[in-house]
């Protein structure tokens, strides 16, 4: 289903396929709110937008959501497909409300693991969501001049912030033959430090739906000169903000991000927002706040030395926290039993919601793991 062309000849054959999917692939949740009576009563023009948001689903049937938006008004132009598959998502009743609201008090309080163990203090921490301007399709359907000209755009308001005595830094283009454009070197220098992103074009997740087309027009990323304030720019979301740092204190963490975000929200127009969704974003999985909030815990006896996730996954779930490998979505554990840990929630939990259960996991998993130390002898 490369360039679905909305023709019954292909809508019948859509159908056959999702109905296929959804027998061999029953977590795919596309196919398993697909309703081919609600396909057939759209006409042309929106079975055809349907089914590019369908595209990575179809093409991918091991897709555990199986949809990205491509349009902010997609989500209420869709919803007899969509809502069910959100709901079911994260997790909440047909007929719930679900009004997502936001709080950032939380950033302003204590909340520190150094306080907890002081071996916690040099934890990797970081803290990102994702952002989206309403004036511009969502990154699946940008046109090459419009990541360009998106990125222009955020470009004027980097080059204020440069001169901003907390925020202040530089912007690195990945769009060839831009003044601040980086080489390869440097390019990879910072994928290395986990600072920017890797070429999408290696996840066939965001392949599939057009997100990582025209790579690397229109990509690039911010920095602050500290290095732990970051913005990249045309990837899964228009815009990923984020706040990283060595410590403890998962507030301080937050309250720099929710600064930033203050600072450059506004010198830019605003953000798709949706009473009922929360903040836009192409995946429905990380609508609501948008928000990933993670650390890096150094679990060696919950892991059998980094051997072994199953313990510590089955541990995190009853702490609302999913768990993978320090180097990335779908990766090991790393050197020493590392895992990142985060939140899974992002939808009808505010963002002092999560930091709160982030910290409390972090200190939960902990104590589990010096608990496993201090085994009784015999
Ligand atoms: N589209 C993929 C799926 O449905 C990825 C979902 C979550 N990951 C993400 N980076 N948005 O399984």
């Amino acid at each position: 289903m490369k360039s679905p062309q909305g023709t019954s000849d292909d809508s019948d054959l859509v159908k056959a396929r999702i109905r296929a999917i959804r027998a061999a692939h029953p977590g795919n949740l596309m196919a398993r709110h697909f309703d081919a009576d609600y396909f057939a009563s759209l006409d042309a023009p929106k079975r055809d937008r349907l089914l590019r948001i369908i595209g990575s689903g179809v093409e991918n049937p091991d897709s555990q959501m199986g949809a990205y938006a491509r349009d902010a008004e997609d989500y209420d132009e869709f919803a007899a497909l969509l809502d069910p598959m959100i709901r079911d998502y994260h997790g909440i009743a047909e007929g719930e409300d679900i009004a997502q609201q936001h709080d950032w008090s939380g950033a302003s309080s204590r909340c520190d693991l150094a306080a907890i163990d002081p071996a916690l203090s040099g934890v990797s921490m970081r803290v990102r969501v994702g952002r989206n301007l309403g004036g511009f399709p969502l990154p699946g359907a940008m046109t090459q001049a419009q990541r360009l000209e998106f990125e222009a755009l955020v470009a004027e308001a980097f080059a204020v912030l440069r001169e901003d005595p907390q925020f202040g830094g530089h912007y690195l283009s990945l769009t060839p033959g831009l003044p601040h454009t980086i080489g390869e070197a440097e390019y990879q220098r910072r994928v290395a430090a986990h600072q920017m992103f890797k070429d999408m074009s290696g996840d066939k997740y965001l392949r599939a739906a057009g997100i990582s087309a025209d790579w690397p027009y229109g990509r690039g990323m911010y920095v602050s000169g500290a290095e732990d304030f970051l913005v990249w720019v045309g990837e899964e979301d228009q815009l990923r903000i984020m706040a990283m740092a060595r410590g403890g204190d998962v507030a301080r963490l937050f309250a720099r991000l929710r600064d930033g975000l203050e600072r450059l929200g506004g010198l830019l127009p605003p953000f798709a927002h949706s009473p009922r969704y929360g903040y836009i974003t192409s995946c429905p999985t990380n609508l609501g706040t948008a928000m990933r909030a993670s650390l890096h815990l150094p679990l060696p006896g919950l892991t059998a030395g980094g051997a072994d996730l199953g313990a510590v996954k089955k541990a995190a779930s009853g702490l609302r926290l999913t768990v993978r490998g320090a180097a990335g979505e779908h990766s090991g554990a790393g050197q020493g039993g590392l895992v990142d840990i985060s939140p899974r929630a992002r939808l009808r939990i505010t963002e002092t919601g999560i930091m709160r259960c982030l910290y409390e996991g972090a200190a939960a998993l902990w104590s589990l793991e010096q608990e496993g130390d201090a085994a009784p002898a015999p």
